[in-house]
């Protein structure tokens, strides 16, 4: 059985109460779990709260960003150091809002990623091509770009801690998800890129996003690339989130 990534960006959304009571529910449904991870990324504010909530139990955090600088002036930022402080252990890095509209490069990311790894996190690293890309059929050297422009800052070793998450920035939110055959086919050749890059590394975990849904999971948990998911507003609802892990578990056996 292959063990699978539920990761649930949940964003700039919820208050307090909302984020506690959804916790709360994960906890007592999944806080047992082991053959699979399930990761919540909440808001920066809401992190303590939430790691408080989930002592004890198996369900990991993530932050949505973290700053390529250690300390100093660098006024509204958060240091990897910190976050891995307060014992969290992934942070999303370039995400395709955080490329979008926040201007991150590729050369930003790989700042990040780094400093991230150097500070004992493991990075989720997000890329995907535009509807643009995919329609001129570029987006395997889009996303091979990406990468590259990560692993070249990295050694070996630190590759290994790597999970990546291919986001398809067409099917972010739109409803719109990519066809088994896209996402294989994409899974596949992030795999070979990066073991092509270091043969010494293995193959990293590819979590898919973008409209992951109740009456998709189940499809594209079946596909042998696929190693979980990174899930944005149907993580948001207990329900919605619960029914994506149910519906993928019969896939996984
Ligand atoms: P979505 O978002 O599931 O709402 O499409 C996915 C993501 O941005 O990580």
């Amino acid at each position: 059985m292959k063990k699978f990534y539920f990761a649930g960006n949940w964003k700039m959304n919820l208050l307090k109460e909302q984020a506690l009571a959804l916790t709360k529910s994960l906890k007592d449904a999944y806080g047992k779990l082991d053959k699979h991870q399930i990761i919540l990324a909440p808001p920066f504010l809401l992190v303590p709260y939430l790691l408080d909530l989930l002592a004890g139990s198996k369900i990991k955090l993530a932050c949505q960003n973290a700053s390529q600088e250690r300390s100093g002036a660098f006024t509204g930022e958060v240091s990897p150091l910190l976050i891995a402080d307060l014992k969290i252990d992934y942070v999303i890095l370039g995400h395709s809002e955080r490329r979008a509209l926040y201007g991150e490069t590729n050369a930003l990311v790989a700042d990040k990623v780094k400093l991230a790894l150097e500070s004992s996190l493991r990075p989720i690293v997000c890329i995907g091509e535009t509807l643009e890309i995919r329609e001129k059929n570029l987006e395997n050297s889009y996303v091979e770009q990406q990468i590259q422009a990560v692993l070249v800052k990295l050694t070996a070793e630190q590759a290994r801690q790597l999970l990546f998450a291919y986001e398809p920035v067409w099917a972010i939110g739109t409803g719109k998800v990519a066809s088994p055959q896209e996402v294989e086919l994409m899974h596949r050749h992030i795999k070979s890129y990066v073991q092509k890059f270091y043969p010494e590394a293995l193959e990293p975990p590819v979590l898919y996003g973008g409209s992951v849904k109740p009456d998709n999971a189940g499809t594209l948990a079946k596909i042998k690339e696929v190693d979980g998911f990174l899930v944005g507003g149907a993580s948001l609802e207990f329900a919605l989130f619960d029914k994506i892990i149910q519906n993928s578990l019969p896939s996984l056996a």
